[in-house]
């Protein structure tokens, strides 16, 4: 088995008006990264912040202060909704640190030298007050669509990178590597629509814009968008630094994870850079789907309007961080798009946290007091019945291991639910309050042991999702929190004379009327 795990996020546009959906590629990277570490495995989970560009440029300039400045608290805040939602990075890059400036100008050089980047011309429609090259298709009514004036056309002196001799090589590598590119559907459209019109030579440099990377031999011109943001995730493991040890270690990349919209250039202008540069490719690209508000991809703008809680910090400070993570983890498919509000989110709560599992551990723990005392014993003359519920259990556990494997936490999670939903059906089918009443002890002890051992064992792995309570429920049973999935991954850990004690409620109801009309009251 390979002992190391390299995962990132995209590094994300400095914005203070993060939203869930923006939090949707952290948290189903964090829930991969911590999965991996308690299998065992040492991870690298990088994610960063992706700070050039005009548009940064622009808002410094309009709150008069230079771009560092302006980025700071911004940068800040991120990191803090990071830390609130338990987000367990190994490392935050800024495309403003030394190192990565360092690197990719060492990658333009290379990449120069070879012969893979040359100078050309760079012809488009361009505004004058903004500084700004448009396409024609950018364009809303032939005008500029950040000030609405005319564009005319330009041309400027750039830097291109020959994305065009790769066709044949990015369709060989889709053909060869069925799993390069996930979920599968996103290779066709990447083939339809990208590589059979043909690629085109990518303009990789731009003198109108000042705020990027200089082109250290030539350095009226700044290094443009994709060779400055997509090798953030060499430069991090410190490749072509002094110190290159986690790239030796990580390199190649177990999975970019990356929303649909940035898959072309994951997928098509990444595996072309590192083509060029020689190394090895990314094992995978994931393109997740998007968080839907309506029709459309979640945003700020369009929440607000229609009076929805889309601000991840109120959703915390509410329900916790465990139905932030759960929801986006479990309700929205991993690989396809879905639909957020309010009311679904209030409703996974309810159906998942609070009845299917909190009421799980307190019935559970609740029925060790009131039958036997607090006192559990191992159990003992399994009967068929209890030896198939076993089964079962360590057969859903095997399976959450395979859709993690197959890098699917939503099935994972799903798997995980079904053993407490097994755990459940088990208590209805055994009644302990029927053997009570028949005095049979020794038959409620094993059947609330073998209850107890299975929900831990499936809690455990619930751990690398959900941060908050389910590591709190072992103290129930004077046992320890997991660092590792090993630490409980069998029946057999209760030991006689294990005193047990009921916790908190982990989860409270929810009204969702109520919470309904005070959400809206927040928004
Ligand atoms: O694209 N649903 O950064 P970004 C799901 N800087 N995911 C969403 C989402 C939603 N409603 N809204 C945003 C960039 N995301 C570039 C990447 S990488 C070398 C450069 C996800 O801040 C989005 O899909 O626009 C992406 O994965 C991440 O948030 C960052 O997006
Ligand atoms: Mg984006």
């Amino acid at each position: 088995m390979q002992n190391t795990f390299y995962i990132t996020t995209p590094i994300y546009y400095p914005s203070n008006k993060l939203t869930l959906g923006n939090c949707y590629t952290t948290i189903l990277c964090d829930s991969l990264a911590r999965f991996n570490r308690m299998a065992g495995k040492e991870v690298f989970y990088l994610t960063g912040t992706d700070e050039h560009g005009q548009k940064i440029q622009k808002i410094a300039e309009e709150n008069g202060v230079d771009e560092l400045s302006y980025l700071q608290p911004v940068i800040d805040d991120t990191k803090n909704l990071w830390k609130l939602l338990d987000i367990s990075y190994n490392k935050f890059i800024r495309t403003t640190d030394d190192y990565h400036v360092k690197t990719v100008q060492k990658i333009f050089k290379k990449l120069y030298d070879s012969g893979y980047i040359y100078k050309s011309k760079y012809k488009g429609l361009y505004c004058t007050p903004c500084e700004s090259f448009w396409t024609e298709e950018q364009l809303v009514n032939g005008n500029c669509p950040d000030c609405g004036r005319p564009v005319e056309p330009m041309e400027e002196e750039a830097y291109f990178f020959r994305l065009s001799d790769f066709q044949d090589k990015i369709l060989k590598l889709y053909q060869d590597n069925p799993n390069f590119l996930r979920p599968r559907s996103r290779v066709n459209e990447m083939i339809n629509n990208f590589i059979k019109p043909g690629l085109k030579d990518l303009c990789v440099s731009r003198t109108s814009v000042k705020w990027g990377i200089p082109v250290d031999f030539d350095s009226k011109h700044t290094i443009y968008v994709w060779i400055d943001a997509l090798p953030n995730y060499l430069s991090a493991l410190g490749y072509l630094g002094e110190e290159d040890a986690d790239f030796k270690k990580f390199w190649p990349c177990d999975v970019h994870v990356v929303g649909k919209e940035i898959v072309r250039f994951h997928a098509i202008i990444w595996p072309a850079i590192l083509m060029a540069l020689d190394l090895p490719l990314p094992k995978q690209i994931f393109g997740h789907g998007w968080l839907l508000f309506g029709n459309d991809k979640l945003s700020k703008s369009k929440a607000v309007a229609s009076k929805e809680v889309v601000d991840p910090r109120v959703l915390v400070a509410r329900y916790g961080v465990d139905a932030v993570r759960m929801f986006l983890i479990k309700e929205i498919i991993f690989g396809q798009d879905g639909p957020y509000n309010q009311e679904l989110f209030l409703n996974s709560y309810n159906t998942n946290l609070s009845n299917e599992y909190g009421n799980l551990v307190s019935r559970t723990c609740g029925m060790v007091q009131k039958y036997l005392g607090g006192v559990l014993n191992k159990a003992e003359n399994l009967t068929q019945q209890d030896q198939q519920f076993k089964a079962y259990i360590m057969d859903c556990r095997a399976q959450v291991f395979a859709c993690m494997d197959d890098i699917n936490p939503t099935g994972a999670i799903n798997k995980i639910f079904e053993m407490f939903s097994r755990c459940n059906k088990f208590i209805d089918e055994t009644t302990p309050w029927t053997l009570f009443k028949e005095n049979n002890l020794s038959r409620i002890n094993t059947v609330l042991c073998l209850i107890s051992e299975a929900l831990l064992i499936a809690n455990t792995l619930l751990c690398a999702f959900l941060t908050d309570k389910p590591k709190t429920i072992y103290a129930n049973w004077n046992l320890s929190a997991p660092t590792l999935f090993d630490d409980y991954k069998d029946f057999g850990f209760i030991k006689n004379n294990t005193s047990v004690t009921k916790g908190e409620n982990l989860y409270q109801r929810l009204d969702i009327n109520k919470e309904m009309q005070e959400l809206y009251d927040l928004a």
